[in-house]
């Protein structure tokens, strides 16, 4: 076992930097206080920034990622509604699920593994039916894979300006870019976990509004209670003026930290933070290729900054790997793409571990992956 600090470098959660660690560790605080209540603004305010938005209405509520499925699907679908889901991999399958519990007609286009969607598939379907949503994947955690949203937002533009733009970018948010104003984005969800260098507990969804005029023009009233963004809204909007409101009690601890780690990204600049997750990514798989492995995502277009998806080589058994990292203190993860869960491992380099050059985790998952290989029993001539 290493004496170094172990490292969670598995594609979420995330290692995070120390004052927000400490951050999660303050004394008991009520979501009245109104130090908590000048937090939740300055994090409203800097999601804002991180998301390229002035006109969007920001919903930071205690939950996972999936709970922004859940927010998304509550307030803007009712039963019947067509949408164009756009799945590479695992979670765009998962969003799909969801979207059928709350009563949608999915028409999905799946990408192959590795690979982005069809645009010309895309453009077929836009104009054989008219969607009341067009959903995607913006980094799908089990291939690795990004998607061009400025391309997807002027395609459904250009044939189906009234169709709603949803991203999932869980994985991508603060490591991928995404202009919500400048391209049109209706809704963009994230999660604390990621690319936003804070612990989970933190759903965060982006919401245009013309999104909210499609929940304020709903036929059928909204069947859900939690996730409902009408009863969110007036407590979104008293902190956004560092007032205390209430419907649920919020994660105080994690919302703190959470604000911290956003500032820390602000600060630091979203172009600058971009730039160093793409540099991070060039160089963990610059140095995979190097001894013969290979990423999932067919061609660097379509490869995140955010984490790398790496096939096995083979002889190779996944949890071989997997508990000689261990061993070595790096937790990474195996695969998710059904039949295929065990022929490939997933290393998560975001957050921190790209935007602070003081860090060397990377270079440690890097130098344990070669380790881990070698004992392992694999034999390529060149070594990371
Ligand atoms: C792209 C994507 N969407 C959704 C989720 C679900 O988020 P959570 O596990 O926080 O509920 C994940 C989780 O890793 C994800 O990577």
């Amino acid at each position: 076992m290493s004496s170094q600090k172990p490292l969670c470098m598995m594609p979420g959660p995330t290692e995070c930097s120390d004052d927000v660690i400490q951050m999660m560790s303050t004394k008991a605080t009520s979501h009245t206080d109104p130090h908590f209540a000048a937090c939740f603004r300055e994090l409203l305010k800097n999601l804002k920034i991180v998301f390229g938005t002035s006109t969007g209405q920001p919903f930071v509520i205690t939950g996972s990622g999936t709970l922004g499925w859940d927010q998304t699907c509550a307030n803007l679908l009712e039963q019947g509604d067509d949408v164009l889901l756009l799945s590479t991999g695992f979670f765009g399958n998962g969003f799909g699920d969801c979207m059928k519990a709350y009563g949608a007609n999915v028409d999905k286009i799946s990408a192959k593994i590795g690979e982005t969607y069809d645009m010309e598939k895309v453009e077929a379907a836009l104009k054989s039916k008219h969607y009341k949503i067009v959903a995607a994947i913006h980094v799908d955690t089990s291939s690795g894979v990004v998607v061009d949203v400025e391309a997807l937002c002027k395609l459904i533009q250009r044939i189906s300006p009234s169709t709603l733009v949803v991203f999932d970018s869980v994985c991508a948010a603060a490591a991928e870019r995404l202009y919500f104003d400048r391209w049109g984005v209706d809704v963009v969800i994230a999660a604390s976990q990621k690319a936003l260098g804070c612990p989970p507990g933190v759903s965060i969804v982006m919401v245009s509004q013309k999104a909210l005029e499609t929940v304020n023009n709903r036929k059928t009233p909204i069947h859900a209670y939690y996730v409902s963004w009408k009863r969110w809204l007036p407590v979104m909007i008293a902190f956004e003026h560092k007032k205390p409101a209430y419907f649920t009690t919020p994660c105080v601890q994690t919302i703190m930290a959470l604000n911290l780690s956003v500032r820390h990204l602000v600060e630091l600049g979203m172009e600058e933070v971009f730039k160093r997750h793409k540099e991070t990514g060039d160089k963990f798989v610059k140095a995979i290729r190097s001894i013969g492995l290979v990423p999932l995502a067919v061609s660097d277009n379509v490869r995140t900054g955010a984490m790398t998806a790496v096939w096995l080589p083979q002889g190779i058994a996944l949890p071989d790997l997997l508990s000689k990292m261990l061993s070595r203190g790096i937790t990474i993860s195996g695969g998710l793409f059904q039949g295929h869960a065990t022929e490939y491992f997933r290393v998560g380099h975001m957050g921190v571990s790209a935007t602070d050059p003081s860090l060397d985790y990377v270079d440690r998952t890097i130098a344990a992956l070669n380790d881990s290989l070698i004992e392992a029993g694999y034999n390529h001539k060149s070594r990371l």
